[in-house]
């Protein structure tokens, strides 16, 4: 596991850009995995930069979400289809048939999930999976207790999750109680993973994922068995590590 600590966020967003930016020029049919979340948004912000720029192409890149709520119209400000082409699709040149994410709205979730696993197989595995992680620890919406061989399913959400993303919404019981998400050892199977870490209150969270025991109960601690993760980190969520 490879740990940087970026001065500010600048860096940090700089440091994030250039490994996805290397990922793309080395392998430009790369398949990307991607987050949403306020953590990569400096990312995405740069990534789109880099292409009005004519430095990153696109047109070849394949895009897998982690994860959506269940039943949240794609149009609803707060899906996470909505916040991807927002903040980054609609600004690239990435092939809307490049581009997967879970159908929150599907009649049969588990379809919808065991699907996505095999789309994912399709199209030769992910080669860079972007992860941020919540406050419990959890990557995706894999919540404490998630089995480390769970692959993509119908997740029910924690009480800290739909209290961490009511900022989101007009009120706490606005937030769906359930999500599709990509299972740990979906995760587990890219071929390599940048693990993004930003703010203070991720500090304790950081240090038990990083350093602590791997364990179900920090979904995120997994990623220490992982042979090609880099995490980076902000000053402040670095506090104890
Ligand atoms: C959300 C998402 C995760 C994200 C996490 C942290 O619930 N499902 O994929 O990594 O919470 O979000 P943020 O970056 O806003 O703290």
């Amino acid at each position: 596991m490879k740990i940087i600590i970026a001065e500010n966020m600048e860096e940090f967003n700089e440091i994030a850009a250039d490994i996805v930016s290397r990922q793309i020029r080395n392998k430009p049919d790369s398949v990307l995995g991607l987050a949403t979340g306020s953590t990569p948004l400096g990312l995405y912000a740069l990534l789109a930069d880099k292409y009005k720029k004519g430095e990153l192409d696109f047109s070849r890149v394949k895009t897998f979400n982690l994860d959506e709520y269940r039943g949240l119209p794609k149009d609803h400000p707060q899906s996470y289809y909505h916040y991807m082409y927002e903040n980054l699709f609609s600004k690239i040149n990435i092939k809307d048939e490049n581009v997967n994410l879970l159908n929150g709205e599907g009649l049969d979730p588990y379809k919808v999930c065991a699907d996505y696993e095999e789309k994912i197989k399709a199209a030769g595995g992910i080669d860079l999976q972007v992860l941020g992680i919540g406050h419990n620890g959890h990557i995706g919406f894999n919540e404490p207790g998630t089995p480390f061989d769970s692959v993509t399913d119908l997740i029910d959400l924690s009480e800290r999750t739909i209290e961490a993303n009511s900022r989101f919404f007009e009120s706490p019981d606005q937030v769906p109680r359930q999500a599709l998400s990509m299972g740990i050892k979906t995760i587990m199977q890219a071929r390599s993973i940048m693990l993004l870490i930003s703010g203070s209150g991720k500090a304790r969270i950081a240090a038990k994922a990083l350093k602590g025991p791997i364990t179900q109960n920090v979904p995120a601690s997994v990623l220490q068995l992982h042979p090609f993760v880099t995490v980076i980190l902000d000053k402040e969520a670095a506090e104890y590590l």
